[in-house]
């Protein structure tokens, strides 16, 4: 069937929004800092350097120019824009990662969008000014609970405001949200970096200075950068912040006006990504824990994550505040918090709504439906274990997302070949790439992801050995149905 799907972005603006919207997450704020915390602080930061400009930045240009190509040709859904760079009918098959994938990461995403959605409520009605430490710990545990009824009508309130906007479409929808949502987040981000940095020790019972807690995360540990575990960890959040290898970026791209730049404004989306995940990012959670807890507590708990010190630590400090600093502080979090997941949320939505549209001329208000319907149907077995969940997160948040990056770059650079890629990626472009990038897009990207994906493997195969409990099982079970219906509606188009 021939693709009804005529929209595009209305602003140049607009599009660096959306796809940095995409791109920054609850990742920039609560797992990178956790993540460089337990691999050597500033250690960490050179390996991720090296996977930003080996693979990330490459990556980005090879997705954008996927998604334009699939503009040229007006289709904005991944199994068809394969099929440009490879005549074969089969290919297209390889397009349900980016159905599966994003359904998988959505279920469990929206899910903990939901909390920061409640909690900035919370720290709307100052619900734990007064509460111990302890009991605001044991709130979040049992607000987590399958039958805490708020924390289930707050996960419902999400899922529709993402089925809302996705029914919208591109300009009404996901464009108006994201030039309305990042800059606030931006703001409210800088606001609770300026003040992390800058409050003395003693300031409202601070133990420490702010900066104290920024000199602790990248405090130089050598030590770790011959470790393929740091190697393998900053890889990992390089493919989770920038949204790579789910498909998102090349459908966004795909609704691109077919004679704009993507040399430019992939790097202006990319590198905004990287200033809130590292400026802003690393200058919040972490100064101000480590000025309120001290450096001890603050260790053992960021081996629990950044959930831990996001949910049960800060709203119980921001309650200490007294009502004016502490609530908007809290406001601020939680909002950006939640500014910056529902902009990623509704990037994952898109994939599913544009295949639907282009394949089967379902209008968006129906895509929207049928992606809401199946995250909430996905999210229930994560309520109920966390087992679940943490499959979910293994399999289509980290696994099917370098898999399909291994496979899209052997496409692009070596099948379709380096000189059309290399052309189609400078086509209109503003800003002069490095030549050296064709050879890294050519040679060092690949063997790179390959090398990733081969690393990965034994931790895979003792995971599939290890790990078969009922829920595990379960999990997986769905994973593999919905893998098989993707292929089922890709073989009906
Ligand atoms: N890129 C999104 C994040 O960082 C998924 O959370």
């Amino acid at each position: 069937m021939l693709p009804t799907n005529k929209e595009h972005w209305g602003t140049k603006i607009g599009l660096v929004l959306a796809m940095a919207g995409n791109a920054v997450g609850l990742g920039n704020f609560l797992r990178f800092p956790v993540q460089a915390i337990q691999n050597g602080g500033s250690a960490f930061i050179i390996p991720y350097f090296i996977c930003f400009l080996l693979m990330g930045i490459p990556l980005l240009w090879v997705e954008w120019s996927m998604g334009r190509f699939g503009a040229k040709h007006n289709q904005h859904n991944l199994p068809s824009i394969l099929q440009l760079f490879v005549q074969y009918r089969w290919i297209r098959f390889l397009g349900v990662f980016s159905l599966f994938t994003n359904i998988v990461v959505a279920a469990y995403y929206t899910y903990i969008e939901s909390w920061t959605l409640a909690y900035l409520y919370y720290a709307l009605i100052q619900k734990f000014s007064g509460q111990t430490l302890q009991e605001v710990q044991h709130y979040f545990d049992s607000f987590r609970s399958w039958n805490h009824y708020e924390g289930i009508l707050f996960w419902l309130i999400t899922c529709l405001l993402n089925v809302y906007i996705l029914s919208k479409g591109i300009q009404k929808g996901i464009e108006a949200t994201a030039k309305l949502l990042m800059p606030m987040l931006i703001l409210f981000a800088i606001s609770l970096a300026i003040f992390a940095l800058s409050f003395q020790k003693g300031d409202f019972g601070a133990i420490h200075a702010g900066i104290v807690g920024f000199d602790y995360l990248w405090t130089p540990d050598f030590s770790g950068i011959w470790k393929p575990k740091v190697w393998l960890a900053a890889a990992g959040q390089i493919f989770f912040t920038l949204a790579l290898g789910m498909g998102t970026i090349q459908c966004y791209a795909a609704y691109m006006k077919k004679e704009e730049d993507i040399a430019l404004n992939a790097m202006a989306s990319g590198w905004l990504n990287e200033f809130v995940e590292i400026v802003l990012g690393a200058s919040i959670i972490i100064p101000i824990c480590v000025g309120f807890l001290g450096l001890n507590k603050i260790h053992e708990w960021a081996q629990l994550g950044g959930m831990g010190l996001s949910f049960k630590v800060l709203p119980y400090l921001f309650s200490q505040w007294g009502i004016l600093l502490g609530t908007l502080t809290g406001l601020f979090w939680f909002g950006a918090l939640f500014f910056a997941g529902i902009t990623s949320s509704l990037a994952m939505g898109l994939p599913i709504t544009s295949f639907l549209s282009d394949h089967f001329a379902w209008p968006p208000k129906k895509g929207a439906f049928l992606f809401g319907t199946l995250i909430f149907l996905l999210g229930i077995p994560c309520i109920l274990s966390p087992k679940i969940f943490d499959e979910f997160d293994f399999w289509a948040g980290s696994f099917s997302l370098v898999l399909f990056a291994v496979i899209e770059i052997i496409l692009f650079s070596w099948v379709w070949g380096i000189d059309k890629a290399w052309n189609e990626i400078n086509l209109n472009a503003k800003i002069k790439i490095p030549y050296p990038f064709k050879f890294i897009i050519h040679k060092v990207t690949p063997v790179f992801l390959i090398t990733i994906f081969i690393a990965n493997i034994p931790g895979l195969i003792q995971k599939l050995i290890e790990e078969t409990t009922i829920d595990v099982v379960i999990a997986r079970l769905l994973m593999v149905l919905l893998f098989l219906l993707g292929l089922w509606a890709i073989y009906k188009t």
